[in-house]
Formats: structure tokens, C-alpha cells, sequence
């Protein structure tokens, strides 16, 4: 069974990739989980200037997952290519480089710098950031990320992945901000000749906040925060559906989904859905090495399906059956 994935031009061994920002800053969860058993790993969300991030409490477990207010604390773009990008090439499985800003010329600074990095197999810019005043602006608002999206494609030579957020589930939609992602503002360029992006991530975590009841007060330092994990399933698995159905299967764009894959029953439930790939992220605090074991779980799903390849399952999800009466 024939579990490769070409995701925009890359190769995949398997779907399964880990999240940005929960397997560290490159693979750090490399001493957890069996790279290369895996088909990729994103960075942490890199920015141009080295930042704490919030104070604590910036982590919470929920009951459906868990509550982040990280606000992208990192080592900056500088100390990344430096330090880190040299050990890129040793990773055992593609590295997408995670990009964040808050001004176009921010992302398209960091990204030509990451895109120096030697064996990065594609850039993931993260527009979807709700832990950081302003992370969000480019993904809820065509225009803008249309402007984005075009900037960094003139400036890297690399495959272009856009995480979009799950927020977009509003107005204007989440179809509206697909389109605007992938039909940019540059060049038809990049290894796969688009105007914008080559692939897209859907999606990140959820708006949400805690609250203490026995002392009366917010729990997370930033107040809000992301939720992720199961609870976020079912959203992302909607997002991915619609974006498949109505946008990406006929301009032929991979979807990565993301949001809530514990095992290879979500994983499957995203293939079906419309997405090539996963990512996985909350499932790495529960257990890392759930994450390696997804591919195994997904070649048994495949071969009872009767498919020849795991890629031929893709969007493959049937209409509901109606009963009469
Ligand atoms: C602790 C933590 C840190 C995260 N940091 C980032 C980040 O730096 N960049 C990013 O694009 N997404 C970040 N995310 C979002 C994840 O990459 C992922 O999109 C989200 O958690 C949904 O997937 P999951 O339910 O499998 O965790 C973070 C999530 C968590 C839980």
C-alpha cells in the first residue's frame, strides 16, 4: 500500500505531519517521536525579531483539548538560520518552515531568510495566529492576504503552504479566503507556477478563553487563547470539506488538514474530507507516539477501502443517505 503523498510538488513518505509550534522549534519531539516514520514536521512560527512570548499561564488543558496563549514566542529569524537551520538537512522526514508577522514586509523578510535554509521543503505561512494582538488580520480579510500571499510568493522560490483560521468561518467565509490565498497578488511563479499559494493548511486553533469560578478570574494571562484538539475536529473537518468541494478540487490544490487528529480514525475522517495530508499537534502532549502510529492505522483503512494508494481515498466521502419518511 502506497501511503506517499505529493503535497505541491514534495514528497511525503505518509500524511502525517507535526504541528507548528508542538514539536518544537525544528524536532526537538524527534527524542519522542520516530521522525522518520512520519511524513514532515513544521517549525515553530518564526518571526523576524526573537520574542518571550506571553507569561504564564500560557497552556491549559480543556475538557475537548487544550487552551494556548503562547504568542509566538521564538528565537527571531536571525538566530533560527544561524543555529537552527543547518540541522534541517539531517531531519528525517520534510520541514516546512512556519513564517509569522504583522506587516507584509515582515513575513516576505522572514521568509526569504528561511527560504536560505539548505533541504526546507516549503514555506507555511501562519495567518492564523489568535494568541497575538493583530495575528489573525491576514487571515480573516481577503484583500490583505491576497497582497500577502503575492509578496512572499515573489520573494521565495519555494513551495507556498497558507494555514488559514478556522475564524474565516464567519464572514467572509472561509471560500472567500482560500480564494484570496491562492490567487495572490505575484508572479505566476514558484515550482508550480500560482500567482499564490501551492497548498493550504486548515486550520489553526479556535478563539477561546477559561475562567476560574472558585477565585473569579481569567485563567490564561492573555485572557484569550487558542483551542485546540478534539473539540476541534468536527470544525476543521467542515472547513476542509467545503474548501475541497467548492475550491481546491478543481484548481487541483492539496489541502492539509489540521485540528484534533488523535489517531488514524480522524486522519482518515480528513482524507475523506478532501485533505491530502494531516497535521498533528495536541496529540503529541497526550502522547507523542500516537503520531507514528498513524500511518500504520491509515494502510489497514486503505486496503479494507480496496484502494490501491491512500492519495486515491482522497475527497472520496459519499453523500449522506437520506431515509424516507
Ligand atoms: C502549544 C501550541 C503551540 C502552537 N504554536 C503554533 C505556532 O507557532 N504556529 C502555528 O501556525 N500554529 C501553532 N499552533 C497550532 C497548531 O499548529 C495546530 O494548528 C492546532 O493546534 C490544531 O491542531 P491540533 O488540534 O492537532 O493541535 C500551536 C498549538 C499549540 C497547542
Amino acid at each position: 500500500m502506497d501511503l506517499s503523498v505529493n503535497l505541491a510538488g514534495i514528497t511525503l513518505r505518509n500524511p502525517v505531519i507535526l504541528a507548528a509550534g508542538t514539536a518544537g522549534t525544528l524536532d526537538e519531539a524527534g527524542d519522542l517521536v520516530n521522525l522518520s516514520r512520519i511524513g514532515g514536521v513544521v517549525t515553530k512560527s518564526i518571526t523576524r525579531e526573537p520574542r518571550a512570548g506571553n507569561p504564564t499561564w500560557r497552556i491549559l488543558p480543556e475538557r475537548a483539548g487544550m487552551l494556548n496563549a503562547i504568542g509566538l514566542a521564538n528565537m527571531g529569524i536571525e538566530a533560527f538560520v544561524r543555529d537552527v537551520g543547518p540541522r534541517v538537512r539531517d531531519v528525517p522526514c520534510a520541514v516546512f518552515g512556519s513564517v509569522a508577522g504583522f506587516a507584509v514586509s515582515e513575513y516576505v523578510e522572514v521568509a526569504r531568510a528561511m527560504a536560505t535554509v539548505p533541504g526546507l521543503a516549503a514555506i507555511e505561512l501562519n495567518v492564523s495566529c489568535p494568541n497575538v494582538h493583530g495575528g489573525t488580520e491576514f487571515g480573516v480579510d481577503p484583500g490583505a492576504l491576497r497582497e500577502l500571499v503575492g509578496a512572499v510568493r515573489d520573494a521565495v522560490p519555494l513551495p507556498l503552504v497558507v494555514k488559514l483560521s478556522p475564524i474565516a468561518v464567519g464572514l467572509p467565509g472561509i471560500v472567500e479566503v482560500a480564494c484570496a490565498a491562492l490567487d495572490g497578488a505575484g508572479r505566476p511563479a514558484g515550482p508550480n507556477g500560482r500567482p499564490g499559494a501551492d497548498a493550504l493548511t486548515i486550520s489553526n486553533t479556535i478563539p477561546a478563553m477559561a475562567i476560574d469560578v472558585k477565585q473569579g478570574r481569567v485563567r490564561l494571562s492573555n485572557r484569550f487563547g487558542g483551542l485546540s484538539g478534539p473539540a476541534l475536529h468536527p470544525i476543521a473537518l467542515r472547513l476542509v470539506h467545503i474548501v475541497s468541494r467548492q475550491v481546491a478540487r478543481e484548481r487541483a490544490v492539496p489541502i492539509i488538514g489540521a485540528g484534533g487528529v488523535l489517531g488514524w480514525r480522524d486522519a482518515a475522517a480528513f482524507i475523506l474530507a478532501g485533505a491530502s495530508a494531516v497535521q498533528m499537534g495536541t496529540a503529541l502532549f497526550v502522547n507523542p507516539k500516537r503520531a507514528a502510529r498513524v500511518p500504520g492505522g491509515l494502510r489497514r483503512w486503505a486496503i479494507r477501502r480496496g484502494a490501491a494508494k491512500l492519495e486515491d481515498l482522497v475527497g472520496t466521502v459519499q453523500d449522506p443517505e437520506r431515509i424516507e419518511g
